[in-house]
Order: C-alpha cells, then structure tokens, then sequence
C-alpha cells in the first residue's frame, strides 16, 4: 500500500510517498521551509501545498515536534505555543480532506528505525534520538512504542530544557565548531545513559547522514549507531504509522 509520509520540523517540512509493506520511499523527498511563525495556519497552509505537490488523495501518516495524545498538541516543543490544545488530526484533516494520523517525530522515526533491527537488537530498552531543531526521542521496550518519551526536555545547567544547550540548533545559533557542539551532545547521551540505561541508541537527523566522521566525539558505554534509514526514518515511520496503530 503506497502512503504519504510527513515529517514535520521546525524549519521544514518534508514528505514523499511510501511503499508500506517494503517500508521503502517511491517517490522524491519533497521539503518545503517551516513558516518562521511556526504557527497552526501558516503550517496547515504549508501541508496543504505538500499534498499539493504529490497530487494525494487518501491516508496520510504525520510525524509531529511534540508531545501528541490522540491527535491534540499538548505541549509546544519549538513551535508557536498557540498549538498547544490543537487537534492537529482534526484541523490539518478538515484543510485537506486527507485522513490524518498524527504522531510524535521521534516516536516515527523509531517506529520506521526498529523495523531494520533484529530480534536480539530489539531487546530491552532502545532509543531513537533524533537531532535537529529540538532533540526527539522515541522509546521501544522489547520492540513496543512508549510513546512521548521527552529526553530532552531534561532542565539542564541554566535551561529549562537540555535541548536548548544541545541539539543542532545550538551549534548554528551560536556558532560552535562541530567538536564543541558534538561535546554538548555527548554530555546529553550520558544524562540520558545515566537516567535510562539503554540497550541501545540509534541516532537520526542531520548528524546520521555524517556519523563515521562524529562517532570519535561520543564517549558512552553504550552501544550507539545510526539509524539505517538516517533522515529518512521520520517520513517513513509516519507513513507505517497510518496502516498500523502504533499508539
Ligand atoms: C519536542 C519533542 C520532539 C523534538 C524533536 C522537542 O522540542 O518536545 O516532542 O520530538 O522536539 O522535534
């Protein structure tokens, strides 16, 4: 079954069509900018014009950068606040009359991910951290979703939120060279090692694309790589989502 798959970030928006049952993209990535405003209508307009794009009429599976319950924002992550208490279902279904599930971007992204593991990898606690504009993390226990697991949402120093110090959008908001950027990062796989004590990590966003070249700067005991499908696994892992309830 051919699905579209979306994965929403906070600065872009991509999609691309789905061969459920491979788990494979039939279609060109398509990215179209975040509106600065992050807001409920600039965004649901920009998913409107990437149904557009692929021309699509029918389910669609959406990855979103917060906590989602049953389709509703609860909290903000990156994004305009005014999201908080939006059924995204709802409103981005009404724009496009396209069915949409709606579930959180890492827990998408580690949906798609944990596919590609065997059963002996998926065993106990693994983690998918996704790195970009926020850090995303999705939980699996014995290969099960727990959804809207928040790693970094861990105050931090003087921030409310380690994401704030750690993710990629600190390394271009401040201007860090990589290895001084990746040392902030490191320190957030060992909170998070300490807190949790992981199986395994598997690691997606930009920096799975470049991880032979990063993995020197990580220090943890355990066990860490990139995910198989890299920046793909969101758009993957929201179009699986909307065949099968993972949540
Ligand atoms: C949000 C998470 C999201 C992550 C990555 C964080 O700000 O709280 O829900 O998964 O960003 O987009």
């Amino acid at each position: 079954m051919v699905r579209l798959g979306i994965d929403i970030g906070g600065s872009g928006i991509k999609g691309a069509l789905v061969d459920t049952s491979t788990g494979e993209m039939v279609s060109e990535r398509h990215r179209i900018p975040t509106p600065s405003s992050r807001s409920p209508l600039a965004m649901t307009e920009t998913i409107a014009l990437l149904i557009e794009h692929f021309n699509y009429q029918g389910a669609v599976g959406c990855g979103f950068p917060t906590i989602v319950k049953n389709g509703i924002c609860t909290s903000p992550g990156n994004l305009s606040p005014s999201w908080v208490g939006v059924d995204i279902k709802a409103l981005f279904t009404h724009r496009t009359s396209c069915d949409f599930t709606i579930i959180n971007d890492a827990d998408a992204a580690g949906f798609a991910s944990i596919q590609e593991l065997n059963e002996e990898q998926k065993k106990g606690l693994v983690l998918m951290i996704t790195v970009g504009t926020g850090l995303g993390s999705g939980a699996f226990f014995n290969g099960q979703l727990i959804p809207n697991f928040e790693l970094g949402q861990i105050p931090y120093k003087e921030y409310t939120k380690i994401e704030t110090w750690a993710a990629s959008s600190a390394k271009d908001r401040e201007g860090l060279s990589t290895r001084k950027w990746a040392k902030r990062f490191n320190r957030f796989l060992e909170v998070i090692e300490l807190i949790t004590a992981p199986n395994l990590i598997l690691v997606g966003g930009g920096i799975s694309k470049n991880w032979e070249n990063f993995k020197k700067y990580i220090t943890i005991e355990t066990q860490i790589e990139a995910s198989e499908l890299k920046n793909q696994a969101g758009i993957i892992g929201a179009a699986i989502a909307s065949v099968n309830s993972i949540n």
